[in-house]
């Protein structure tokens, strides 16, 4: 078969109709009632216990760390309350022996350290005061009140909330894997490592990245309107939205532990861990790639969304798309034009040892770059190719046949993206109500990770399927801005450690 004729039959696989589009929107609002009313269903609809989003004016210095993808990280935020702030960070890979770690303990007393690092560095007067104290046994109680940090913990993982700084992991997620650790607070995991460091920090807030990225977006957006939907497209896929506090059944039993909230605002933030929407396979798309990624992952069955839309992911499915193409002799894809055909490695230009014949061999970032690439002859496609995955000798063609392949698992990514935004758009009305201020009649969400942020025409692509959906349609359309809320989840766990050094800790209160 001909190459460009191959590639395209793999594009195709990878359509997603507006139907499709459709119909998931009607499976994805079906699923968020039925999350809201109880535990224990596919969207997970958590409660979060944040009732109110910040309008810009919010003042102080606070600490905030961020662990839910590749990357921890530890910053400082000052927040200036003129909808800007300013803030000092340090980021650290975090080791793969880490992410599998045996013990809880192992995962956090890394991220302790880590905290430790960043107050020498950062925050030196504050971090060697309070350990002089210490060591000479003067401080007292009042004093350590002023000095000590409120940190906002924004943990991008699923998390039953049981209170504004107390949270028990439900399962991982994004491939990490430490069995110790589940059904555990880590809240409190973390303040014990911290305490044996003796830090001057208290963990204040638990956080969701996309519960950070709505409050940030909130803090930082332009103008009267309030954000309705935080989102996250990075290494996982989550959104987490405003919704009537009425409608979240499930809490009337669970209010207790949580302590007090406010409900006088009638709102509450739901974590909807949309990563996992439709784990039944009822309505989202089921190529063989995707079927072999799964099996191969290290929590096959579930995050079925996350692992059709997420850059964790994107890349795999992509490989293994490309090998499928590869390993049909009668196709010329990284073959010698005259090579009789009969053995795979004797008539590629690709060697056995090609991270494009390992699972996760290929990084979600070439999809970026192949499907923005415009430079003549695909160079920089080509390049990659050279670059990533080993392969000298690709021509032209090979290039263009990636291209396809690639450009129709972003575009299905982006579009199923659509099915959760538009969902939640429909769900919260406010498209319904029109006051014919433009600056009112805005609807806006904010977003962040690695695949909003570079891969090419995302968001068009997603623009393009809301507009499919008939609630919304080009009008609906029009009405929704879309920004990114750069280091959302830092600023906006700042936020809510403000939130909750205001509201009295239930836990002080009951003299634990
Ligand atoms: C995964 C996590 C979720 C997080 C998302 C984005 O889906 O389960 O909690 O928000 O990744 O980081």
């Amino acid at each position: 078969m001909a190459l460009a004729e191959a590639a395209r039959k793999v594009a195709n696989e990878f359509e997603y109709t507006s139907e499709d589009v459709n119909a998931a929107v009607k499976e994805f609002l079906r699923e968020m009632d039925e999350g809201l009313e109880k535990d224990g269903t596919s969207l997970s609809q958590i409660p979060t216990y944040v009732t109110a989003v910040p309008n810009g004016t919010e003042k102080g210095l606070y600490m905030a760390v961020d662990l839910g993808g590749t990357n921890f990280r530890v910053c400082s935020i000052q927040l200036h309350g003129n909808t800007t702030f300013s803030l000092t960070q340090s980021k650290v890979k975090i080791p793969a022996e880490i992410m599998t770690a045996k013990t809880a303990e192992e995962l956090f007393a890394f991220l302790a350290k880590q905290i430790e690092l960043f107050l020498k560095e950062h925050h030196t007067e504050h971090y060697e005061g309070h350990i002089q104290r210490i060591a000479t046994g003067t401080t007292d109680k009042e004093y350590r009140e002023q000095e000590i940090f409120n940190l906002g913990f924004t943990f991008s993982f699923p998390v039953q909330q049981i209170g504004i700084n107390r949270g028990l992991l439900m399962r991982w997620t994004k491939g990490f894997d430490i069995q110790d650790a589940v059904g555990k607070d880590v809240c409190a995991l973390l303040q014990k490592e911290i305490d044996k460091l003796h830090l001057p920090v208290r963990v204040a807030a638990l956080v969701n990245d996309t519960v950070g990225t709505l409050m940030a977006r909130s803090y930082t957006s332009p103008g009267k309107t309030s954000t309705l939907l935080g989102a996250i497209f990075g290494t996982g896929t989550n959104g987490a939205y405003v919704e009537r506090l009425g409608r979240v059944k499930k809490l009337a039993g669970g209010k207790e532990n949580a302590g007090a909230y406010d409900a006088s605002t009638g709102e509450m933030i739901v974590n909807t861990e949309w990563g996992s929407f439709d784990n039944a396979l009822r309505v989202l798309p089921n190529t063989p790639y995707d079927a072999a990624l799964d099996r191969d992952s290290v929590n096959p069955g579930i995050q079925m969304f996350e692992k059709r839309v997420s850059g964790m992911f994107l890349g795999e499915i992509l490989r293994r798309a490309v090998v499928a193409v590869l390993q049909d002799l009668s196709v010329p894809l990284f073959k010698d034009e005259d090579s009789s055909v009969n053995e795979l490695h004797s008539t590629t230009q690709i060697s056995k040892d090609s991270s494009l014949f390992r699972t996760w061999g290929l990084d979600t970032s070439f999809l970026s770059i192949a499907h923005g690439d415009s430079s003549p002859g695909l160079r920089i496609t080509r390049q990659a190719l050279d670059r990533d995955l080993g392969i000298n000798a690709a021509s032209v063609e090979d290039a263009e046949a990636v291209k396809i392949m690639a450009a129709a698992v972003g575009r299905r990514a982006a579009r199923l993206s659509a099915v959760a935004i538009g969902a939640i758009l429909i769900q919260s009305g406010r498209l319904e109500t029109v006051t014919g201020n433009e600056e009112l009649d805005v609807v806006d969400i904010g977003v962040d990770g690695s695949l909003v942020e570079f891969y090419p025409g995302f968001e068009d692509y997603v623009r393009e399927a809301l507009r499919e959906i008939p609630q919304i349609g080009e009008k609906g359309e029009k009405r929704i801005r879309i920004g990114i809320a750069k280091d959302g989840s830092g600023v906006g766990a700042a936020l809510i450690a403000l939130v909750a050094g205001k509201v009295p800790n239930p836990a002080d209160a009951a003299g634990e």
